[in-house]
């Protein structure tokens, strides 16, 4: 790889600055506050989903059938949680690697002063998924505790294509079954808002985080590249197979081992898995971000 000339260095920090303008500019404009934009009191809807019945990780099984329309509401509220818990888990990783990064870097660029914006965002995010949690009194569907360990390594050490390759990961999976929730009219009004409110600011963090990384892999070395693709496969393994804790079949009386098994083994949730990556996956190949050995993770998640 050649070194980048003066011109071409100056032109990726104007491009970078450009960006970051215009997402500042869009934050101005459309940011929420969800503790006063959500009426935390207002009554749940009778008989409404906490995310739509195809999504559910059992739906189209034996299992699934033997359930009363009650049950499948309940679970579906349950497994909603446990996707914004994983969210949330990443959020306060990624909250800490956007901290680091704006650590050392010039405060003055439009590009610094977005990244802090995001943590600000990411910050509101997290206590707003967390009150979802308590409005639908649901148990803290935590990721397990390996998970913990690792996402405590990723939010102290990752820097570079991988720390923005992982926040698309987190950012895109959520934001699929987001934007199809906060549309379904069988979904809780609560989701939709809350959907609605996180889809409208992540939109602006994909646009940063994609173009970020962009630029930074054609910096990288084979190396680099290889253990961006590691790192960034670990955090995707993860972020999937965490989003339903198996606890959450215990709200509906199902044994979580059993109930995870049928899970897993449930073509129509390996579909839905591969159908909240649809987007990400062809943006992260075209960056070389997956691909070779690492791979394999991201299939045993149903990702690719
Ligand atoms: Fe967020
Ligand atoms: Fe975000």
């Amino acid at each position: 790889m050649s070194a980048p000339t003066q011109s071409g260095k100056k032109s990726t920090r104007e491009a970078r600055e450009a960006t970051a303008r215009r997402l500042l500019r869009s934050s101005l404009e459309h940011s929420y506050e969800p503790n006063l934009e959500i009426d935390w009191e207002a009554p749940l809807v009778d008989g409404a989903y906490g995310m739509p019945a195809h999504r559910v990780s059992l739906y189209g099984t034996e299992l699934w059938d033997t359930l009363t329309e009650e049950q499948k509401v309940t679970l579906s509220i349950h497994e909603v949680c446990s996707v914004a818990r994983v969210g949330l888990w990443f959020e306060i990783i990624l909250m800490q690697m956007l901290l680091r990064y704006s650590y050392d870097r010039d405060p003055r660029s439009q590009h610094i002063q977005y990244a802090l914006t995001e943590i600000a965002d990411e910050c509101r995010h997290s206590i707003m998924f967390a009150k979802m949690t308590e409005r639908y009194g649901v148990p803290d569907y935590e990721p397990t505790w390996m998970t913990q360990q690792l996402g405590r390594l990723c939010k102290t050490v990752v820097s570079g294509p991988a720390m923005f390759a992982g926040t698309l990961v987190a950012e895109e999976i959520t934001d699929q079954l987001q934007r199809e929730g906060m549309r379904d009219e069988t979904v809780q009004p609560l989701t939709r808002m809350v959907s609605k409110i996180h889809v409208t600011e992540e939109a602006r963090h994909v646009r940063y985080a994609r173009e970020e990384l962009a630029r930074l892999v054609p910096k990288a070395n084979r190396l680099q590249r290889a253990v961006g693709r590691w790192l960034t496969a670990v955090m995707a393994h993860r972020i999937a197979t965490n989003l339903i804790h198996p606890d959450v079949y215990r709200s509906v009386g199902l044994d979580p081992k059993q109930a995870r098994a049928v899970a897993r083994a449930n073509p129509h949730h390996r579909d839905s898995l591969r159908w909240t990556a649809r987007k990400l996956v062809p943006f992260l190949r075209e960056q070389g971000m997956i691909g070779g050995p690492s791979e394999v993770l991201w299939r045993r998640a149903f990702l690719v």
